[in-house]
């Protein structure tokens, strides 16, 4: 049966091998760093109550007013695919009362996400984050920590034109006074603004400083910020979070406009930016969340994370290799006669029980097309499968790298127990 082709939905996107190769060494550096770290994984559902989102990243915010994919399963019941990975962790933290059994809860995660935004560079309807949490400790060590965590994963990932500013968006009792200097300090000049910051003026008046409009920026300049209304309290524990950072040697920059998108937020709040991203600048960002354990049913319990972008640190990340010229240790077997292709096979099997890599071909191909798909394949090596040398027991190696070819034992390079040992036996440097 044919039909018309179907087509990924659109801010949705498949991620194809060469670029997956890279998202696997991301997320094996981010698993490397929790490890470091004592991170535990935690997997949660990709789909949850809408309530959860809702009650968790607040009924005002962008997410929750206009992105969220929310349907009614075939139970009628209210279910929404998740924007984000915090309002799940700390569900799953009450759940299974894991405060009860330690202190201190850290985990991590990896996965899609969904939000119905505009897609453009860097902004995606599926994308993907990784994020680290823990629960359990208002003390301005975990703060700094978290960062640290957070700042050394893009570090280890080559991303070294990034800038990490850091800022304290204070509590809801700070708030109220610093929200009324905020009213009286925009009202006389609402009429400028453009129409989403009246909006927001209405409705999320702090968002105002997430306008990237020029004019909205600069009308700005000197509005009242969260940061000066700071309780000596909470001043004092943005000051320690800051010598912690100093003691780790990260570098920072204060910035008091700072405000993230979710109203979970409290106290100190982070983002870490790309300047060649353009728009969509933030590769992570993450901050406190000492009200939402108890905003979602839960004993009162200080917690703070942050979580990052894949797409995003992807772009971020120093230029990739253009395809073909990976060469990755492994061998590809070529036949000069399908009567071979048997042994070949054998071959295959028995490279790959060494733990090594190793493919053939399987569509019956020239010798030459079998050769180019050798290089194709990114591997190290090839092995040549010939007459001459298949009669005394022997192939020929071909270095994919320098062409140098050499003639080996068959058996001598099957007795070969890992790959260490492989490598030498056939001069890799
Ligand atoms: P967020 O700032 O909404 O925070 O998202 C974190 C990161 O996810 C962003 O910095 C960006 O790299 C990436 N991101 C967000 N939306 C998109 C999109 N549409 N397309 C591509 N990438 C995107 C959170 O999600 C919080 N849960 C972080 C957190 C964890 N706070 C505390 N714990």
């Amino acid at each position: 049966m044919s039909g018309e082709k179907i087509k990924a939905i659109y801010g949705t996107r498949d991620i194809l091998p060469v670029e997956a190769d890279i998202w696997r060494k991301i997320v094996t550096a981010v698993s490397k760093t929790a490890d470091e770290y004592n991170y535990g994984f935690i997997h949660t559902p990709i789909f949850e109550a809408t309530e959860l989102f809702s009650r968790g990243i607040g009924e005002a915010s962008d997410v929750v007013t206009k992105e969220m994919y929310t349907f009614r399963d075939q139970g009628d019941r209210s279910l929404t695919l998740r924007p984000e990975g915090t309002a799940s962790v700390v569900r799953s933290y009450i759940e299974h009362s894991m405060g009860s059994r330690q202190g201190l809860v850290k985990v991590w995660y990896a996965g899609p996400m969904f939000r119905q935004e505009r897609p453009q560079a860097g902004r995606f309807r599926q994308f993907y984050q990784f994020g680290f949490e823990a629960i359990g400790s208002l003390d301005p060590s975990i703060d700094a920590e978290i960062i640290a965590a957070n700042y050394n994963i893009m570090e280890s990932l080559g991303i070294d034109d990034k800038k990490l500013y850091v800022n304290s968006i204070g509590m809801p009792e700070e708030r109220k006074s610093h929200k009324k200097a905020f009213s009286d300090f925009i009202k006389p000049i609402l009429d400028e603004f453009c129409v989403d910051c009246k909006k927001r003026f209405m409705t999320n008046p702090l968002r105002m400083f997430d306008c990237k409009r020029e004019e909205c920026i600069a009308l700005l300049k000197d509005a009242p910020v969260m940061f000066d209304y700071l309780s000596a309290e909470n001043r004092k524990h943005f000051d320690t979070v800051c010598e912690f950072l100093n003691h780790a040697g990260i570098s920072y920059e204060l910035d008091k406009k700072m405000v993230r998108g979710l109203d979970y937020y409290t106290r100190t709040a982070w983002e870490i930016k790309c300047d060649k991203l353009g728009s969509q600048d933030a590769i992570s960002g993450g901050g406190r969340y000492d009200l939402l354990v108890e905003q979602l049913g839960g004993k009162p319990t200080p917690g703070i994370g942050f979580a990052a972008g894949i797409e995003r640190v992807m772009l971020a990340m120093p230029e990739k290799e253009p395809e073909g010229s990976r060469k990755n240790f492994g061998f590809f077997i070529v036949v000069r006669d399908s009567r071979y292709k048997k042994d070949a096979f054998g071959l295959v099997m028995k490279i790959r029980k060494l733990g090594l890599p190793a493919d053939m071909d399987y569509l019956g191909r020239s010798l030459k097309a079998q050769m180019k798909q050798a290089d194709k394949s990114g591997f190290c090596y090839s092995i040549i499968l010939a007459e001459d040398e298949m009669a005394r027991g022997k192939a020929v190696l071909r270095n994919m790298v320098d062409s140098r070819q050499f003639e080996i034992e068959l058996n001598g390079l099957l007795k070969v127990k890992n790959a260490i040992q492989l490598g030498e036996m056939i001069g890799r440097k």
